[in-house]
This record gives structure tokens, C-alpha cells and sequence, in this order.
């Protein structure tokens, strides 16, 4: 009985995680998207895993950032960098999945 408990575990649990592998996989996809082209952070910043060599703002793989700090610029921007938020450029989850990108990308 203890093998068909583990056995439905298994079951179980094997489909959930791989969909959220492709739930995680599927919102960097998404995330590199809208970095190059729908907001276009790319002209401005530098970041290897996006292929991105723009030179206005900081180079991402060398400063720190938490998802809070990106999320928090993306949103109200600073300088020339755009409000994303308050100007609705983005909604409020295009910037949760760009952020969650760079926080998940920069200085790899
Ligand atoms: C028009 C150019 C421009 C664009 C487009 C732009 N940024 Fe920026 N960004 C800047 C500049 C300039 C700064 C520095 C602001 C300052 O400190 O005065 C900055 C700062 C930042 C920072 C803070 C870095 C640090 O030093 O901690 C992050 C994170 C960031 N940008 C992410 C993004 C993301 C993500 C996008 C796209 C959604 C984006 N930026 C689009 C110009 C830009």
C-alpha cells in the first residue's frame, strides 16, 4: 500500500510541476519580448541574456536589483527613463513579467 501511495503521489505531482516549468518557461519567453520589443528597454540598457547593448541607462548585469527595485522603475521610471506604469505604456502585468525577467536574467 505504501508503493501505490508514492505511486499516486508521483501521479500526481509530475504533471503539476512540469506545468509550471512551462508556465515559467512561457513568461521569460513572454518577458524577453516585451524587454526587446514591446518596451523597448533594450535601446537604453545593456544585458547579455537579451542580447541587449543600448548604452542611455545602467548596464544591467552589473548593478544589483531585486524584482521589488525593477518593478518599482519600471513603474515610475526616473530621468529619461520611462514611467512605464504611469504613463500605461505597460499594464501592471507586463511589468510584473518584464521584471521578473530581468531580476531573472541580469549578469547571466
Ligand atoms: C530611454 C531610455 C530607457 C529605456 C527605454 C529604459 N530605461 Fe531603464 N533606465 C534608463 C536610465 C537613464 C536609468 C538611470 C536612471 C537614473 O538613475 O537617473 C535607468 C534605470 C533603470 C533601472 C535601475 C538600475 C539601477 O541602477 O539599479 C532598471 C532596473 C531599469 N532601468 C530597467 C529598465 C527596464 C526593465 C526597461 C524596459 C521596461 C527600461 N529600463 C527602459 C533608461 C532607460
Amino acid at each position: 500500500m505504501k508503493i501505490l501511495r508514492f505511486l499516486l503521489i508521483i501521479l500526481f505531482y509530475f504533471p503539476l510541476s512540469i506545468q509550471n516549468l512551462i508556465a515559467d518557461e512561457a513568461k521569460m519567453l513572454k518577458g524577453l519580448e516585451i524587454f526587446n520589443e514591446t518596451a523597448a528597454c533594450a535601446g537604453c540598457h545593456t544585458m547579455k541574456a537579451a542580447g541587449a547593448e543600448g548604452n542611455v541607462g545602467p548596464n544591467l548585469d552589473t548593478v544589483d536589483l531585486t524584482l521589488e527595485s525593477v518593478v518599482d522603475m519600471v513603474t515610475h521610471g526616473l530621468g529619461v527613463m520611462p514611467a512605464y506604469g504611469e504613463d500605461e505604456i505597460l499594464t501592471p502585468e507586463e511589468i510584473e513579467i518584464v521584471s521578473t525577467y530581468v531580476v531573472n536574467s541580469a549578469g547571466k
